[in-house]
């Protein structure tokens, strides 16, 4: 198949999966208008190039926390992608590594952490927490031991969104698709709900130094809109913050990931690394949420069409098609490398909508 886009991706996959995984993928919260402004976020603001610069070199690579990649665009955590896939993270993190860009591991992927950490290439773990502080220590040690590199925590989801899409089908997990980080963990009746599924335990700020003394890895805290959370999650240590609203899946309503995005780097970038994701489909949309103070932005639903169309040759597309894009737009604005990709780059549009 001949996709040149991530829309042409997403148009294949729709073909491809079953009704239940397509909407689950792509659907979100009640009326679904956090996703529509994810997207829509991007269209009130236009790129502006600069002219007669020297770009007959260019690199799009960036170091995150010290670590360099090849591309700002980092596999955000996905789960379970075997609703996408039969090979799922396998795929996701092989075509990352081949490619030399950062994957984050979902907590509740379907293959376990050290499955997936077999991947010879930079990753991060992304944690909810299960059972109690003892089963969670553990997670986080079988994460470092395994070779991962930062500890995501997701802030925005110890509570489920109403999906109502999900609500509609009366969706419930199938049976191939498991859990693959709990097996092994002790989990006690306390830890289930009266169906047998297993109970998010929700942390507060308090909770953080706890986590932090569990870990030497640095902590990112993943779901931050509000400058003052981010302000809260740096000063308790946090090397960094993504700012997301979970791709439209959790509470309906709030605003834009996008328009979250300056005002959080004004109050922190100065001392923490801010990444952003929601929305993001075209290598403009990664230089623009670059120039509006990102160091790197996560995709998610974009990696998972390709997935689901062609396994880890799908998602090594889905990021050649992104590196095509940032290299085109890059020579366009002037932009030898994204070290000097800033404010200047970017103006509100005029026409939107
Ligand atoms: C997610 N997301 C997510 N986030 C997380 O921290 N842990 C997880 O396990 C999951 N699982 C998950 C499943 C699916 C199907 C989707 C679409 C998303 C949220 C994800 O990391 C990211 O914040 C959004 O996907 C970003 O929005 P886009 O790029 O999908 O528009």
């Amino acid at each position: 198949m001949n996709a040149i886009n991530i829309d042409d991706f997403k148009d294949a996959a729709r073909d491809i999966l079953s009704e239940d995984a397509w909407n689950y993928i792509a659907g979100g919260s009640e009326d679904e208008i956090t996703i529509r402004d994810n997207a829509l976020a991007f269209s009130r603001w236009r790129l502006m190039p600069r002219i007669l610069r020297d770009i007959s070199k260019r690199s799009p690579v960036v170091s995150l926390l010290g670590q360099e990649v090849a591309l700002p665009v980092v596999l955000a955590p996905t789960s379970p992608l075997r609703l996408a896939h039969v090979d799922a993270e396998l795929a996701a993190v092989n075509a990352a590594a081949r490619s030399h860009v950062l994957a984050i591991c979902s907590m509740d992927s379907h293959y376990s952490l050290e499955d997936t950490a077999r991947a010879d290439g930079p990753l991060w773990f992304q944690l909810y927490c299960y059972g109690d502080r003892g089963h969670m220590a553990e997670i986080i040690k079988r994460a470092e031991h395994a070779g991962y590199k930062a500890l995501v925590v997701t802030v925005d989801a110890f509570h489920p969104g109403r999906r109502e899409r999900m609500l509609r089908r009366l969706f419930s997990m199938p049976a191939n698709v498991g859990m693959g980080n709990l097996n092994g963990l002790e989990l006690d009746s306390t830890a289930r709900r009266p169906d047998g599924s297993i109970k998010r335990f929700a942390l507060t700020w308090a909770d953080l130094e706890w986590l932090a003394s569990c870990t030497s890895l640095p902590i990112i805290l993943k779901g931050i809109l509000s400058p003052d959370d981010a302000d809260l999650a740096v000063a308790r240590g946090a090397a960094a913050v993504v700012v997301s609203n979970h791709g439209g899946r959790q509470i309906d309503q709030v605003p834009a990931s996008l328009d979250c995005l300056a005002p959080v780097v004004e109050r922190v970038g100065s001392r923490a690394e801010v990444y952003y994701d929601g929305g993001v489909r075209r290598g403009t949309d990664v230089l623009k949420a670059m120039a509006l103070g990102a160091s790197a932005v996560l995709i998610g639903r974009a990696y998972i069409w390709g997935l689901a169309v062609a396994g880890e040759e799908g998602v090594s597309r889905v990021i050649d098609i992104f590196r095509q894009e940032i290299d085109v737009a890059m020579a366009q604005l002037g932009l030898a490398d994204l070290k000097s990709i800033d404010a200047s780059f970017i103006v509100p549009s005029t026409t939107y909508p």
